[in-house]
């Protein structure tokens, strides 16, 4: 790992050695039935995604002597072939790199709206956004980031062949995937929506209807990334790859062009540094709102009175639900693509703004969210995937890649075998209108041609003591930072190893709707109950977040936590 010129200078090491506060903890949450009971352990290297081949392609090639960033890049195609739901290469994500000497960068492989896209290209006549529009078929995908992506990265970072990191993901293409039960439940859940909106036959509505066990096997992508190996990224943005794609854009009425597509460039980013705890917290900034809130709700416990850790679980609650409430509500407000808007980022993550935020917490009452508006900086979504790298040198990735929806648009390019994201839902279609997420947002992330969407995403790595401690992410659209927030609780405040942190169930409030979502789990049913007198609604809902990370223990041993509530895996050497 050499060529850096790209990165930011070395951290500075933190004074502040502490961490956790003293005294027993509040147990937060009960842990998901279906997590591991024994806990994966590593003394080199780990890898920890949503596809135990994934994570054992990642692993190989970490043992054969590659770089956490080599391990990513095989670890992406392979997710392209095995986790066809949110893997890509006609999606995008965010990537966050610390190498061992210290050095971060964070690149933006996020998609991009093509040049025809217009303001209010989702709304009829009347100023109403039209249902559906921005998130099924031909007008939902942006400009695909993930092939450029990964070139950009592998020209600065790799160090074996792209011939051989890809090589697994075609055969793996090839010869097909032996499906689990959550994939076949899945794609049979996808199938309407992709034979709706695909033009011409694929493999993923090949059969009726899918079991466990059932080989799903994809001839057309595997000679996708064969072209790609031999052509480079070239042959995704202007070779037949490019073309397939726009032919099928053209059956559809889509409008990514040739030019779209030649012109995309991946961008990398200073990434968004900030502390907690005296420990140093690197993740991403803008396109994405992942750290941003992150770094908000983590400040915004740090200064929560310390009794709240140990005065019982509602309290603690409380404290957190109030202050994830306040930290969304000013990604409504100001936050976009930072190439088309300002972005107030230091403002926004600024501890004075923050404490001032966050200083009106009522500790008894629930503050309802039409009491809260924006703050004033002083000037100065369910379908993703991430994965966790550490390499036996103790370099680090975290990456959160994405077709946004589950199988994106369910549009599968004709000829090419992928689908395309939908990412265009992430715009703001009208001011106040709802995404997919229940998100809304404002001027700052409103559509224009070729700006980059706002998102959630929040790969993170975080340092302690100026070393290695945790790498950690998750997909989920708006409970990204959310549950990035709580799994690090769950390890810094809750004294869970990995695997019960990611395991925990969770609970999720972005100021609007005004509801506390809540796995079952989350709440225990007398939390619940002094949490509604206070003025809170709490509603059931369905799994939080995915996450996929890795602890590393001071004597360097690594700790792999991998989320029950999918396939995901921890594999290490
Ligand atoms: N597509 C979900 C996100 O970027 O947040």
């Amino acid at each position: 790992m050499q060529r850096l010129g790209l990165f930011a200078a070395a951290l500075p090491i933190s004074l502040l050695l502490s961490c956790g506060t003293a005294g027993p903890q509040t147990p937060i949450a009960s842990i998901h039935p279906a997590a591991p009971a024994g806990l994966v352990r590593a003394d080199s290297g780990m890898v920890v995604s949503a596809h135990p081949l994934a994570s054992a392609i990642g692993e190989r090639v970490l043992r054969e002597g590659g770089n956490a960033v080599d391990a990513a890049i095989a670890v992406h195609w392979a997710l392209a072939v095995t986790t066809p739901w949110a893997g890509n290469i006609g999606g995008g994500g965010f990537m966050v790199v610390r190498l061992a000497d210290g050095r971060t960068a964070s690149l933006d492989f996020r998609e991009a709206a093509p040049a025809a896209a217009r303001h209010n290209m989702y709304v009829d006549q009347q100023g109403q956004v039209v249902p559906g529009l921005s998130e099924y078929g031909h007008l939902a995908p942006g400009v695909p980031g993930s092939v450029a992506g990964l070139f950009a990265l592998h020209d600065s970072l790799g160090s074996l062949p792209m011939a051989r990191l890809i090589q697994p993901a075609i055969d793996l293409a090839a010869a097909g995937c032996p499906l689990t039960g959550h994939e076949a439940h899945e794609l049979n859940a996808a199938r309407p929506l992709i034979g709706r909106h695909s033009t011409r036959p694929n493999a993923f509505t090949s059969r009726s209807s899918w079991a466990a066990g059932d080989t799903l096997r994809q001839p057309e992508l595997a000679h996708t990334l064969e072209r790609i190996r031999d052509g480079g990224a070239e042959e995704f943005s202007k070779g037949l790859t490019a073309r397939l794609l726009v032919e099928e854009m053209r059956r559809g009425g889509g409008l990514i062009t040739a030019a779209d597509l030649a012109t995309y460039h991946p961008r990398w980013r200073p990434p968004l540094q900030g502390t907690f705890q005296g420990m140093e917290v690197i993740t991403m900034g803008p396109p994405s709102s992942g750290g941003i809130l992150l770094l908000q709700m983590l400040r915004g416990m740090e200064t929560a009175d310390p009794s709240i850790w140990t005065g019982g679980r509602p309290a603690l609650l409380h404290r957190m639900i109030e202050v994830e409430r306040r930290a969304f509500a000013d990604r409504a407000e100001y936050l976009g693509d930072p190439d088309f808007v300002r972005v107030p980022v230091q403002e926004l993550i600024a501890h004075e703004y923050v404490d001032a935020r966050m200083a009106d917490i009522d500790p008894s009452r629930a503050t309802p969210s039409t009491a809260i508006r924006a703050g004033s900086p002083v000037p100065e979504a369910a379908h993703t995937t991430h994965f966790s790298i550490v390499d036996p040198m103790g370099n680090a990735v975290s990456c959160t890649t994405t077709l946004n929806g589950a199988y994106g648009c369910g549009v599968v390019v004709g000829g090419a075998g992928f689908l395309l994201n939908n990412e265009m839902d992430d715009f703001s279609a009208a001011p106040g209108a709802p995404n997919a997420y229940g998100l809304i947002g404002g001027e700052a992330n409103s559509i224009a041609p070729h700006k980059r969407m706002l998102s959630s995403m929040a790969p993170t790595i975080v340092t302690r003591n100026g070393r290695l401690f945790m790498v950690a992410g998750s997909p989920g659209g708006s409970t990204i930072p959310t549950t990035v927030f709580q799994v690090l609780l769950n390890v810094v405040h809750h004294g869970m190893d990995m695997q019960q942190a990611v395991s925990a169930f969770r609970f999720h409030h972005q100021w609007l709707p005004d509801t506390v979502r809540a796995e079952i789990g989350a709440i225990q049913p007398a939390d619940s109950m002094a949490l509604v007198e206070m003025g809170h609604v709490i509603r059931i809902r369905h799994a939080i977040g995915r996450a996929d990370a890795i602890l590393v223990h001071p004597d360097g041993t690594l700790e792999g936590g991998a989320d029950p509530r999918g396939d995901d895996r921890a594999m290490g050497f």
